[in-house]
């Protein structure tokens, strides 16, 4: 039987009332009723069975957060009648979704898929004071419940992404932890990993290892810009294929998936630095990974054989650590001078009978993606790409590519979605969240104008005046990070929080059931657990 114990009930009713339904990203139903379930100090949980256990294991991991969080724990019970938790299969419901009956009695929870189940075990936590979520114990509070409610919930969008630039500078894997931990509460689901840039390379790649001796490492810590010089400190840092299979791991355990993006063939300077008897224009010059912020001119040589076949390996290697859907190639930002004065691009633009230099860029990626074509079922990948790379002849690569829009970014994304492809908003008005968020004298050094407000970001409409015909080609939206002024983790979290949030509720939460001052209320609680988690933030917009 459940202990009332009615003081420290009463106690716990005054903070819930304060936290109640302080839900992020809003659900899109949910009805609130009177009382509360209170745990048990042992409670009993039925578990439906699901192929491999799969929800037993992510429930018992849900069960050691709790109860660290909270000293509730958890017994396995077969007995419907005795349970005060019940985890139930719907197949009916789609791949995220969930439902989250809660009465006085009994918390029941359906869903057809693990992630449901997922997401709804991450609805309870948020249903309660914010420890919870963070899973730091709380010894002012002794009777922990949840308020009657039912809530029947399911994504808006499939891709809820967040992207981070590793390539201008290198925080490490307990970073990179933190971040999906925060991404997990919002329920978003992909962390798009930017691991290469002219600046450093941050993946170790067997084959090549240059990549990471020499292209992971430049003579400056600062990245040289205007007035500021670089500043000749050795510095860099790469993860080895062990620690990004970690992050993996560590990710597939909160549902997020990871897509790593190589971009090239621009932004490859530092590539080019490692290996420049093959990947240059020019050999015959020396190559640097490079000090200064902008778009390096020093880009991939795409007709030189020995670098289509290092993007082939590249590839491979990728493949054999990220198990996903997608690899990211980027492909924005791609100067073609060097190739409109070498003999070999000049030869090749001239046998795919173009005079258009992006089109070399675009047989580049037909040859990697043929060879994607050519693997075995469990190594297909489909690739994504930046909206510059619409600037050629595109449709030479099939609709089974994704945009992914920045630049113009609702024009492009409509663009690349009326030629069938699929496609992803990040819109660098407002979603590149390293962007500054006020015009404090506070604010750190970043980009921008301080124009990027939470409100800005949140007040983004991603599907405003996207016909009904194209919306099943956007998968989704995603912030994006860049650090070209960002050395510390702590001004990347800064930057990024609270403002991830307002991005998540706009890829889960359907249009119509957004507004931002009800945003804004329900996210106050949200300090407490950035604070219990340690992890910096913006305070714009907390009282
Ligand atoms: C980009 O911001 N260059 C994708």
């Amino acid at each position: 039987m459940r202990k009332y114990i009615l003081l420290a009930l009463l106690f716990c009713c005054t903070i819930l009332s304060a936290q109640r339904l302080s839900l992020i990203p809003q659900p899109a139903m949910v009805e609130l009723g009177e009382g509360l379930f209170v745990f048990d100090k042992s409670s009993k949980v039925k578990i439906s069975d699901y192929d491999g256990d799969s929800v037993k294991i992510l429930f018992d991991r849900f069960a050691a957060d709790f109860k660290t969080a909270t000293g509730v724990s958890f017994k396995k019970t077969k007995k419907s009648s005795r349970a005060d938790i019940e985890l139930l299969l719907e197949e009916s419901l789609g791949y995220e979704a969930y439902k989250l009956d809660v009465t006085t009695d009994k918390i029941i929870i359906r869903a057809s898929k693990p992630a449901g189940f997922f997401y709804a075990l991450q609805t309870l936590k948020q249903l309660m004071p914010r420890n919870v979520m963070a899973a730091v114990a709380d010894s002012n509070i002794s009777a922990w419940s949840i308020p009657v409610v039912s809530i029947h919930d399911e994504p808006l969008f499939g891709w809820r992404g967040f992207m981070l630039d590793e390539g201008r500078h290198f925080y490490g894997k307990e970073e990179i932890k933190k971040i999906l931990d925060v991404m997990s509460s919002y329920k978003m689901n992909r962390f798009h990993w930017h691991l290469t840039e002219d600046q450093g390379w941050r993946i170790e790649i067997k084959k090549y290892p240059k990549l990471t001796e020499i292209g992971a490492w430049r003579n400056s810590r600062v990245l040289g810009w205007g007035e500021v010089k670089p500043d000749g400190i050795h510095y860099g840092g790469f993860y080895t294929q062990e620690d990004a299979k970690e992050i993996v791991a560590y990710a597939k355990e909160r549902f997020i998936d990871i897509i790593p993006e190589i971009d090239i063939p621009g932004h490859s300077q530092a590539a080019v630095a490692s290996y420049p008897e093959f990947l240059a224009c020019d050999p015959e010059n020396s190559h640097e990974v490079w000090l200064w912020q902008g778009v390096s001119g020093d880009v991939i040589n795409v007709s030189n054989p020995n670098a289509v076949q290092f993007a082939k390996d590249v590839i491979d290697e990728l493949t054999a650590i990220f198990p996903y859907r997608y690899i990211h190639l980027g492909g924005d930002e791609c100067p073609t001078f060097k190739w409109e004065r070498n003999d070999e691009c000049k030869k090749q633009l001239a046998e795919i009978g173009s005079n258009n230099y992006r089109d070399l860029q675009i047989n580049f990626y037909k040859q990697l993606k043929e060879h994607i074509a050519a693997k075995p079922q469990s190594e297909q990948r489909q690739l994504i790409f930046w909206n510059e790379v619409l600037h050629g002849n595109t449709a030479s690569l099939g609709k089974d590519i994704t945009i992914m829009a920045w630049i113009g970014a609702n024009d492009a994304a409509k663009d690349a979605a009326t030629l069938g492809m699929s496609t992803i908003l990040s819109p660098q008005i407002p979603y590149y969240i390293n962007r500054k968020q006020s015009n404090l004298a506070t604010e750190p050094h970043s980009q921008g104008y301080g124009t990027e407000t939470v409100e800005a970001v949140y007040n983004y409409a991603p599907l405003k005046n996207v016909p009904d015909e194209l919306r099943p080609q956007y998968l989704g939206v995603q912030a994006n990070f860049w650090t070209e002024w960002v050395e510390t983790a702590d001004i990347v979290q800064y930057l990024t929080f609270p403002r991830l949030a307002a991005v998540a509720e706009a890829a889960w939460t359907p249009q119509e059931k957004r507004e931002y001052k009800d945003f804004e209320q329900r996210m106050q609680g949200e300090k407490i657990y950035y604070r219990l988690k340690g992890i910096n933030f913006g305070k714009h917009i907390f009282k």
